[in-house]
């Protein structure tokens, strides 16, 4: 009688124990995933600020007269309203800086004022770690950049889907 109370009682144990080692597993996985796309975010990040953001990026402002490029927030809004999806996003962006063509273009206001973009040599990899990081929303806004957004569109495009 005690010995299957015993036998009970660790076979209770051994359950939670597996149960808990799946736990912490997929929890490791998931903090590992998170860290490989904020890393990939980091990446694209700095490589946005050494290719693009000299034309795209706070110099200028919201005063167009004053700027050599759109804003990249406002780049951002044209393209994803175009395409929604990640995956299509940046094969598009990739796709452009290959090769600038007006034909292609989401944003001709953009080639009559500024002129079409110049072709750079960007590696396409690069290129698409600063689209994905241009996607996931979180990046440099001129101030007014918001109130101009809601004003002219009448909504704030703050993350893919909102
Ligand atoms: C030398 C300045 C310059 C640099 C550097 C630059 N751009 Fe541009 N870009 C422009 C100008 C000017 C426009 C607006 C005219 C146009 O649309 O071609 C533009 C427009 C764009 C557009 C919208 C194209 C359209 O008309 O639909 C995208 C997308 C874009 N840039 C992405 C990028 C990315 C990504 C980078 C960095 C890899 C980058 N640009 C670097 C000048 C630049």
């Amino acid at each position: 009688m005690q010995t299957t109370l015993l036998l009970a009682v660790t076979d209770v144990i051994r359950v939670i124990m597996i149960n808990l080692i799946c736990l912490l597993l997929t929890a490791g996985l998931v903090l590992q995933t998170q860290a490989v796309l904020a890393s990939d975010d980091k990446a694209g990040e700095q490589l946005y600020k050494a290719h693009c953001a000299s034309c795209h990026g706070l110099s200028g402002g919201m005063d167009m007269s004053k700027r050599i490029a759109p804003p990249i927030a406002g780049v951002r809004r044209h393209y994803l309203d175009s395409y929604p999806d990640r995956d299509s996003f940046v094969m598009i962006i990739a796709d452009w800086v290959e090769n600038p063509d007006a034909g292609k273009s989401l944003m001709p206001g953009a080639i009559r004022r500024f002129n079409i973009m110049p072709r750079l040599t960007v590696d396409r990899q690069d290129v698409e770690k600063i689209a994905a990081y241009i996607y996931q929303g979180d990046i440099e806004k001129p101030a007014g950049f918001d109130e101009h957004e809601e004003r002219m569109h009448g909504r704030k495009h703050s993350k893919p889907g909102s």
